[in-house]
């Protein structure tokens, strides 16, 4: 039997994958409650990302712009809507930037889970009607070989500051589950791509540093290995968890879909070229090596056996379709490139990384 949920707080709404997931969970899941979009709005956050949804869904959207570590301020929500559910996604997610500043991560990936999980501890008082679903990575596992897969059983070796601290906000959360029996599910998910995704992230860098004549960093020898999946389909799996996955579980999310980084990048330039009129020679050659990310890791790839096998999910999208249909997003949305790249994150990466 599906579990249904009247009331479902989304943090991080206004993010990458928390903004497509809304848009999905109120167009075409064919979910009728309720979502709360509770987010900071923090460098990777921009409203913009909903206008229209929040237009077309009236009533049945509402936006709090709150910081998950103030207590009073997710206490308030609570008091405020009748949430059955919450789906947390709102983080600190770029790896680059851990590197450079880990103490903004271990806030508000750990203190910031802690927060929001104790609060809803509190405010449903030991009710079992109710959810909480934490979104996390699969780079809690650590870096893999040439061969193998992460499962579900794969002991956590979280390697880089952000997957640190995403590794703790995944065990508190289960801490919660075992200890006050929090109704609570978990997802461990590869890489997404798709539209609104922040130009830090290496697909709308390449994208957008192609269509700007700039070189395309390629991070050491290009030949790390990530799995791609298209971000509708880390948004179907999420809630297929939330309504049938079984409580005090994690399951992997992925897209058996394993590209080296430079393999991608040859496939990248193709498809701009042919979208955007540009000459594929002309791309290619603006391909730069550069200095290594620390400790970066080398291969990541998921066994999505569980997830397939017990609830009957699967992957919908092809990658060459997604990616096309990324491409087309960024090639007409310049009003929304230019707005989430101006401000405190023009700024920053300015500091960091001069001209790029
Ligand atoms: P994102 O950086 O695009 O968005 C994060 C959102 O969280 C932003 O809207 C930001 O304003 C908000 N936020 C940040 N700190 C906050 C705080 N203290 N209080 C309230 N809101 C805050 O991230 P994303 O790529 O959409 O990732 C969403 C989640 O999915 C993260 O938990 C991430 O770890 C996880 N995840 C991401 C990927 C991926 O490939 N992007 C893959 C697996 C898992
Ligand atoms: O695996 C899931 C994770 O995927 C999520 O938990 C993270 O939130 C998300 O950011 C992503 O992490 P990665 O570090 O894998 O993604 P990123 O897009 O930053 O980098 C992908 C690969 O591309 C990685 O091997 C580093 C490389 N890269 C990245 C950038 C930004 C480059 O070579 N050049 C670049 O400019």
């Amino acid at each position: 039997m599906k579990r249904e949920y009247s009331c479902v707080l989304v943090t991080g709404g206004s993010g990458f994958i928390g903004s497509n997931f809304i848009r999905w969970l109120l167009g075409p899941s064919g979910y009728s409650g309720k979502v709360v979009n509770l987010d900071a709005l923090t460098y990777a956050g921009n409203p913009e990302s909903l206008d229209d949804v929040a237009t077309a869904a009236g009533a049945r959207y509402a936006f709090e712009k709150a910081d998950i570590c103030d207590r009073a301020a997710v206490e308030a929500v609570f008091a405020t809507h009748q949430i059955d559910a919450v789906v947390h996604f709102a983080a600190e997610s770029h790896v680059d930037r851990s590197i450079h500043g880990p103490e903004a991560f271990v806030r508000t990936n750990v203190m910031g889970t802690f927060t929001l999980l104790d609060v809803a501890r509190q405010a449903w008082k030991g009710r079992q009607d109710v959810l909480f679903h934490h979104v996390s990575t699969d780079e809690v596992y650590g870096s893999l070989g040439d061969s193998g897969y992460f499962t579900e059983a794969t002991p956590y070796d979280p390697r880089s500051p952000y997957s640190a601290s995403k590794a703790s906000s995944d065990h508190i959360v289960m801490a919660y589950s075992h200890t006050y029996g929090l109704p609570v599910t978990m997802t461990n998910c590869s890489n997404n791509y798709g539209p609104y995704q922040f130009p830090e992230k290496l697909i709308p860098v390449m994208i957008l540093n192609m269509l700007e004549g700039k070189p395309l960093p390629v991070y050491g020898d290009g030949k790390n290995i990530r799995d791609w999946l298209y971000v509708e389909d880390h948004n179907s799996a999420v809630w297929t968890v939330m309504t049938q996955g079984r409580l005090g579980e994690t399951y992997n999310i992925g897209g058996e879909n394993e590209w080296e980084n430079i393999q991608l990048l040859g496939r990248l330039i193709e498809i701009v070229a042919q979208e955007a009129g540009k000459s594929v020679a002309s791309l290619r050659s603006l391909i730069t090596y550069v200095k290594d990310r620390p400790g970066h890791d080398r291969r990541y790839a998921i066994d999505c056996a569980k997830l397939k096998g017990e609830l009957g999910w699967k992957q919908s999208v092809d990658f060459e379709t997604g990616l096309r249909k990324t491409v087309r997003w960024y090639l007409d949305n310049p009003l929304w490139i230019e707005h989430v790249r101006s401000g405190e994150y023009r700024n920053w990466m300015d500091k960091n990384y001069g001209a790029r």
